[in-house]
């Protein structure tokens, strides 16, 4: 049945912003955090603690956390490859950590640079350490419909990489479909190798919006019974190691959809489309939410 609550993980300022090519200021990644801050959002990740050769964008990790670590009331997790990643990030004063593994092998190869396996080693090093200091880690499993390399993943690859997260000790297990291929044809089969590995009140779905399936496929697993969905803000996003990949789904859009269902998320849709313009503004180009570009017009 259709969840009443619906937790909303806003990834703009790590996922919407990873894959700009301009340099933004860090004083506005800090500003669009506050401000997503102030639309009820109760958990936003802030940024990535990963090489600053392999994701320019965000070298700035460090400085982003510092400013933000205090706000009250949100969660800010951040996403950290590997030991050296959590370590920074921790010092930075990280408080919840993402570990981000995939279905794909050759995806693998050219996201992290290593094999799934040896990901997996990797990230038992990252859990093993959060579990010392009580951090709570996000596990990703990234192509979960599809690779932009192999092509179709199978929902077996899927479950067992989800499963492999979930066991070494991940509260949550979210679901990319990286390239956004996927379509409730798709996502509902390999939902349901998932669901059957992983606790459905443990599975968050992330749609990027590449082929315009993120909303229904996001209704088709609110209708398998998950209440975690994740979306960026304005529609920012995609990975610069996968080949066009576009934007994740709209936060605004997904409100939108949440709110005409009837299922409460505690975020103010008003104050998310200025958040949305604050930031499409400085990128110097319109919003690809329909919610906010319909709402702008009336
Ligand atoms: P590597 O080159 O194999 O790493 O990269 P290495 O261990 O051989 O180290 C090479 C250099 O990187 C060394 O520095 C290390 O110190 C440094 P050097 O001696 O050359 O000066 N280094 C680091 N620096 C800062 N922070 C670190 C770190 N680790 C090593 N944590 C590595 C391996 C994993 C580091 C690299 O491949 C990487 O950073 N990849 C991140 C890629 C990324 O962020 N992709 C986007 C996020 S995933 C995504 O978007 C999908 C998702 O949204 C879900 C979905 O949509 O499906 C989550
Ligand atoms: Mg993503």
């Amino acid at each position: 049945s259709i969840p009443k609550f619906v937790k909303i993980v806003e990834v703009g300022p790590r996922d919407g912003l990873q894959n700009e090519k301009n340099i933004v200021p860090t004083a506005v990644k800090i500003e669009l955090i506050h401000r997503l801050a102030s639309t009820g959002l109760s958990v936003i990740e802030a940024t990535s603690f990963v090489s600053p050769k392999w994701v320019p964008q965000l070298a700035d990790a460090k400085d982003v956390m510092q400013a933000v670590h205090n706000l009250r009331g949100i969660r800010l997790p951040v996403l950290t490859p590997n030991l050296k990643g959590f370590e920074a990030a921790i010092a930075a004063g990280a408080r919840e950590v993402a570990i981000f593994a995939s279905a794909s092998e050759s995806f693998s190869k050219s996201n992290i640079n290593c094999s799934i396996e040896e990901s997996l080693i990797r990230f038992q090093a990252v859990t093993h350490a959060a579990k010392q200091l009580s951090i709570p880690v996000r596990g990703y499993v990234s192509c979960v419909a599809g690779c932009p390399v192999e092509g179709p993943i199978p929902p077996s690859k899927v479950a067992y990489v989800a499963k492999e997260l979930y066991d070494m000790g991940c509260f949550e297990i979210s679901l990319g479909d990286t390239i956004g291929v996927g379509t409730p044809g798709t996502v509902v089969p390999m939902l349901l190798a998932v669901m059957a590995v992983v606790p459905i009140d443990k599975i968050a779905v992330h749609f990027h919006d590449t082929y315009g399936q993120s909303l229904p496929n996001i209704l088709v697993s609110l209708q398998m019974g998950i209440s975690t969905v994740d979306s960026s803000v304005a529609g920012l996003g995609g990975c610069p190691y996968a080949k066009g990949a576009s934007g994740n789904v709209a936060t605004e859009d997904v409100v939108y959809m949440l709110n005409g269902l009837g299922i409460k998320t505690d975020v103010d849709l008003g104050k998310l489309i200025l958040a949305g313009e604050f930031i499409s503004n400085h990128l110097g180009r319109p919003s690809t939410s329909k919610t906010a570009i319909a709402l702008n017009r009336v």
